[in-house]
């Protein structure tokens, strides 16, 4: 018979415990995967991103801004719909949360594992200062 433990459950049975559970859980990565997080409603900053290559993303504030072709960008508030994660990035060609593999198109349209669609933010770009704002 398959006997079960939960992940949680593991991991304590190695004596780990507090920050290190936590390391765990996050990796080497920033974890801010709190239930809860609402997405910003008042967002207003300017990039450079004379940088930022096609297909390539930048977080800042927790928005996730990504260049999705040689002239236009999406920036995207980082928190997934689907549980209010902050665990949004980009793929190349979809958002993509790690936390359970719901995707998104550029538009903020969820793709799977959730209907809800993502928050979405105005930019503007002159010469290569991005303005992103709600
Ligand atoms: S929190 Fe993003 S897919 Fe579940």
């Amino acid at each position: 018979m398959e006997e079960r433990i939960k992940r949680n459950e593991f991991l304590k049975s190695l004596g780990l415990k507090g920050a290190a559970l936590l390391a765990v859980y996050c990796g080497a990565s920033a974890c801010q995967a709190d239930a809860g997080v609402t997405p910003a409603s008042n967002v207003d900053f300017s990039l450079d991103v004379s940088t930022l290559a096609v297909g390539k993303y930048v977080v800042n504030s927790q928005v996730v801004v990504a260049r999705v072709s040689s002239s236009s960008y999406v920036a995207v508030s980082q928190v997934c719909p689907h549980e209010n994660l902050l665990a949004l990035t980009y793929n190349g060609m979809n958002f993509y949360c790690g936390q359970h593999g719901a995707t998104f198109n550029t538009s903020g349209s969820a793709l799977s594992v959730t209907n809800r669609s993502l928050t979405v933010y105005k930019t503007a770009l002159t010469g290569t200062s991005l303005r992103v704002y709600s």
